[in-house]
């Protein structure tokens, strides 16, 4: 059985994920009315990812007989000034949610929530992860500083991106 503290923040943190779900999808759409698909395609496979953590949310919640409680969704941005503004935006998130599986690790942890602890885990190594890929196109924008030609180079490159569902074994966190 979860505590109700837990049971609190692994919902905020389900609402969290669907939150950045929303987010890339949004960026993703911004880049498809600009017609850089490539960039389209890398944040639509983001928001896939976005949905199998939150999954991984719902699926924990119940497996220790906690409630999901699905509250609202905050409306993500529309636009952003640039290919560059908008992974600024995505590195600065991921930071922010980092911070947020960090929060909860420390609450499990003061809750002396053991199954908890080891789930959290895996979201603590893929956040390393999620930085990581988004801060690598950041910097390659930073690089091109405007140049258009890099800027459609990298948009074949993003365009290479397939969403790979997690296996079963990872799905249970
Ligand atoms: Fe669910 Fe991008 O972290």
């Amino acid at each position: 059985m979860v505590s109700e503290k837990i049971e609190k923040a692994l919902n905020n943190q389900l609402n969290a994920e669907l939150y950045s779900a929303y987010l890339y999808l949004s960026m993703s759409a911004y880049f498809k009315s600009g017609n850089l698909d490539g960039f389209a395609n890398w944040m639509y496979v983001q928001a896939q990812e976005e949905l199998t953590h939150a999954k991984k949310f719902y699926d924990f919640l119940h497996q220790r007989g906690g409630r999901v409680t699905l509250g609202a969704i905050e409306a993500p941005p529309t636009h952003w000034e640039s290919p560059e503004a908008v992974f600024k935006a995505t590195v600065a998130h991921e930071e922010k949610v980092t911070g947020l599986i960090h929060e909860l690790v420390d609450i499990a942890m003061a809750e002396r929530d053991h199954a908890a602890q080891i789930f959290l885990q895996w979201f603590v190594t893929e956040q390393v992860e999620e930085e990581e890929s988004a801060n690598a196109v950041l910097q390659k924008l930073q690089f091109l500083d405007g140049a258009r030609g890099g800027l459609f180079m990298i948009d074949r490159e993003l365009a290479q991106r397939t969403f790979t569902p997690p296996s079963e074994t990872e799905t249970s966190g």
